[in-house]
């Protein structure tokens, strides 16, 4: 039974808001299920990026002139549009930084100078993406501090009683992603980061996968840090969000020297400007800060409860279609706490051929280990397919990945 607001989804009109999704690919109408890697862009974001550069272009907290006031004004209203969208207690809580990679690196690196020490511990999960662990071996090689994985089922799940056997009184941080990019399992983050917090550790929540599909409210989780990008919630790419605790923003330092963050240089010494602006270092992506307003803007004219039910319409269709149709399927990441990736193998049927074949037909996947390997070595495979659905996408569309993976399947099996 489909409820009342999938039903009533305006899934034609929002079709129409997308330019890109109107084309053929190889004569075929482009299906495009590669969404945890990128979203497209509405009509309404475009505009705004053309708009930015006829109409406000100028650079940010400079000048006293006109273009600079509006500037200013704007990227400043997109930060309160974003504080209000994650619910943050404060504006200067959200930092802009280039995307979910910069502001993992920008915790690592700041907490690495002193705040995280030799004998210290931090607590990654065997489901994070390589921007969610290469940084914290970084600093590990850098403090001496030392890192701790918590492992995962044969569904994808994190296994709650080894992390609690994890946590100890050297553990300094905990990083974990809210959703999985490679197998879309939605991990329990709120009880996580309560447990992490009974054992004093801070926790950084990778919500790259999360920001375009569910309600974030940061103060309700109680995350210590929040790090998302704007480019998976159909805005720019460059651009991106860390929200910090403020209290504990205020007591890091910062990662990058240069104009804007200071409050007064001298050569003996150099004094840092306040919150955000002390994590804010050179003219920042300041298009792309204002345009990210504009595309959670748009996300919330269409209200992400409504978007999340349709989604998981969606995913329930495609997973019993490719069920019943494939009796060699494996999905990875079979729970059902999942948003809307489905991550498969077909027999033993290299990824990429299945890729590149579905390619041909119009259909948009994501194959290989999508900068996962530990998940794909804990499954003892090379990659996956990974057909991964924003709410602009549809059954009919599901339908024709499923005629082109059987057409694929009878060519490579
Ligand atoms: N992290 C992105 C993905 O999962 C690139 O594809």
């Amino acid at each position: 039974m489909i409820s009342e607001s999938v039903a009533a989804f305006p899934i034609e009109k929002i079709g129409k808001d997308f330019p890109i999704l109107q084309q053929e690919v190889y004569g075929k109408p482009l299906v495009y299920f590669d969404n945890a890697a990128s979203t497209q862009k509405p009509q309404v974001v475009i505009d705004a990026i053309s708009d930015y550069y006829q109409q406000i272009n100028s650079n940010v907290h400079r000048g006293v002139h006109h273009l600079s006031q509006k500037a200013t004004d704007a990227f400043e209203a997109s930060r309160e549009t974003i504080r209000k969208h994650i619910n943050a207690r404060e504006s200067h809580e959200v930092l802009f930084t280039k995307g979910t990679t910069d502001s993992i690196n920008l915790v690592a690196n700041s907490l690495s100078q002193g705040m995280i020490k030799a004998g210290d511990e931090i607590i990654v999960s065997h489901l994070e993406h390589h921007s969610n662990i290469v940084p914290w071996q970084m600093l590990c090689e850098r403090t001496g501090a030392k890192l701790r994985v918590i492992p995962i089922n044969e569904r994808g799940e994190l296994i709650q009683e080894d992390f609690e056997k994890l946590l100890n009184a050297k553990t300094k941080l905990v990083a974990v992603n809210h959703i999985s990019n490679a197998l879309g399992v939605i991990n329990p983050i709120k009880e996580m980061i309560a447990k992490a917090h009974a054992s004093d550790a801070w926790v950084l929540i990778d919500g790259a996968q999360s920001i375009p599909h569910m309600k974030v409210d940061v103060q309700d989780l109680d995350a210590d840090f929040y790090a998302f990008s704007g480019h998976k919630i159909f805005g720019p790419t460059g651009i991106g969000v860390l929200y910090g605790k403020e209290a504990l923003l205020e007591q890091m330092p910062p990662y990058q020297g240069g104009g804007e963050m200071i409050a007064e240089v001298t050569f003996e010494k150099t004094t840092y400007a306040t919150l955000p602006h002390k994590f804010e270092a050179g003219t920042p992506h300041i298009e792309g800060g204002i345009v990210l307003g504009t595309a959670i803007d748009y996300v919330n004219s269409i209200g992400l409860e409504a978007i999340a039910a349709y989604e998981q319409e969606l995913l329930h269709y495609g997973t019993e279609l490719l069920k019943d149709r494939f009796p060699d399927l494996r999905i990875l990441g079979d729970t059902e706490h999942k948003t809307s990736v489905i991550s498969f193998l077909l027999g033993d049927i290299h990824p990429y051929d299945i890729g590149v074949i579905l390619d041909k037909l119009g259909v948009a996947v994501r194959t290989g280990h999508h900068c996962t390997q530990p998940i794909m070595q804990h499954f003892g495979i090379s990659g996956t397919i990974r057909a991964s659905f924003a709410f602009y996408n549809t059954k009919a569309e599901i339908d024709q990945m499923a005629e082109a993976l059987e057409k694929a399947h009878n060519m490579l099996a």
